[in-house]
């Protein structure tokens, strides 16, 4: 038995995504579960596949931002049942390897083994095309299409009282924004942070600075739009940037101190620059935004050793999904995490390609395919 539906397949950088037929076994193997897709967001990482900057096989069901309803378990599946609320993870975990064990699940071997090259965790693809050749999932999720056949350890139960819209962001643009102030930066309430970059990254760094506390949260962009939301999601100064030399900005705002934290959520060199470049001594920048292939950047690590300096990765915000998926959630329906105001638009599947043309315009927050 096999279960058709409609999917936005990516063929070719530069071509629109095709919305197609597809199909998966209806039930799973071993340690999979099948989840019906109820709603999923449109996140910057997709579009850097769309044009070509991240360079991916092909065809692929993009989309790993995701919510739904666990329609089908494979045998020896212990934490999920029928029905079930959850939102997916793109770096579930074997729970074996010596970064699951240690708490670091995001690095787990079967994640950079099989999910960051779009497969399932026994190395296959679980999705065919109308001509019977295989369609990757982009991430192992696939979220462009209305179902997905994960491992069990890459759909997290939630409270079945959270709205699908909002729980799916938490599948991404959530988790990796709050998870870069709260978990890789460690941000404290004595703390100033800048995070360069509105978009749904980076004002999601930015509430994630505020829940913990932190004095002071500038937020800088190009536009003037994102730095309103900026505003709405608890920075206390804005920058544009594109009229402005953001290293004098920060020297004003801080009496020539420079930032404690520094949050880059663009994904562009000269941004992670600069975001080295404004520390105060002691300080941290964060690279949650991630570059095009090959792109390098460039730091003095004479100041890096003198001024003890901290320049760190951050993936999926150093998160342990498991973990802090419900709990955000909890932030959220307590109120103190905004995930309302992430959502700019509910779209359909048929209108993807035009919510990633405005995502490339710098429209809007997060476009939603509601399902
Ligand atoms: N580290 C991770 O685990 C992880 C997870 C998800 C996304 N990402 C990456 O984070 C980045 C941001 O994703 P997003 O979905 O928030 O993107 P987005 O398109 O929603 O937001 C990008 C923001 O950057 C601003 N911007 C663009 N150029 C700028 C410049 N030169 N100076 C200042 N601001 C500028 C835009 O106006 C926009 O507000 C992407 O590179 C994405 O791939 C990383
Ligand atoms: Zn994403
Ligand atoms: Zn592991």
């Amino acid at each position: 038995m096999t279960i058709e539906f409609d999917a936005a397949v990516f063929t070719s950088p530069g071509a629109p995504l095709t919305i197609e037929k597809v199909s998966l076994p209806s039930t799973p193997p071993p340690g999979d579960v099948l989840v019906r897709l109820e709603a999923t967001g449109l996140c910057h990482s997709d579009l850097h596949v769309l044009v070509g900057e991240w360079e991916v096989p092909s065809p692929m069901i993009l989309g790993h931002e995701g919510s739904g309803i666990v329609e089908s378990v494979g045998d020896g599946v212990t934490t999920l049942a029928v029905g079930d609320h959850v939102v997916l993870s793109w770096t579930p975990s074997c729970r074996r390897c010596r970064y699951c064990i240690t708490g670091r699940p995001v690095l787990c071997d079967m994640v950079s083994r099989h999910s960051a090259n779009h497969l399932s965790f026994d190395g296959r693809s679980r999705i065919t095309r109308g001509d019977g050749g295989d369609v990757l999932s982009f991430a192992g999720l696939g979220t462009f299409g209305q179902y997905a056949m994960v491992p069990e350890s890459a759909a997290i139960p939630i409270r079945a009282d959270a709205p699908f819209e909002t729980s799916a962001l938490i599948g991404c643009a959530v988790t990796t924004g709050v998870g870069a102030a709260v978990n890789t930066a460690r941000v404290r309430p004595s703390d100033i942070v800048l995070v360069i970059g509105c978009g749904g990254v980076g004002l999601n760094a930015i509430q994630g600075a505020r829940l913990v506390g932190a004095r002071r949260i500038i937020a800088a962009d190009i536009s003037d739009e994102k730095l309103e939301q900026a505003r709405v999601f608890g920075a206390t100064d804005v920058i544009n940037s594109a009229g402005a030399n953001l290293a004098d900005s920060i020297a004003r705002l801080t009496d020539g101190r420079g930032v404690d934290v520094a949050i880059e959520a663009i994904g562009l060199p000269q941004t992670i620059e600069a975001a080295y470049g404004v520390l105060a001594r002691g300080g941290t920048a964060v690279v949650a935004g991630q570059v095009a292939d090959g792109m390098k950047i460039s730091i003095d690590p004479f100041v890096m050793s003198d001024q003890e300096l901290s320049l760190i990765g951050s993936n999926y915000g150093s998160s342990n999904p498991a973990a802090d998926f419900p709990l955000l959630v909890e932030h959220y329906l307590h109120d103190r995490l905004d995930l309302d105001s992430l959502v700019t638009r509910v779209i359909d599947l048929a209108d993807i390609n035009a919510g990633f043309e405005e995502m490339k315009r710098g429209i809007g927050i997060r476009s939603v395919i509601r399902y």
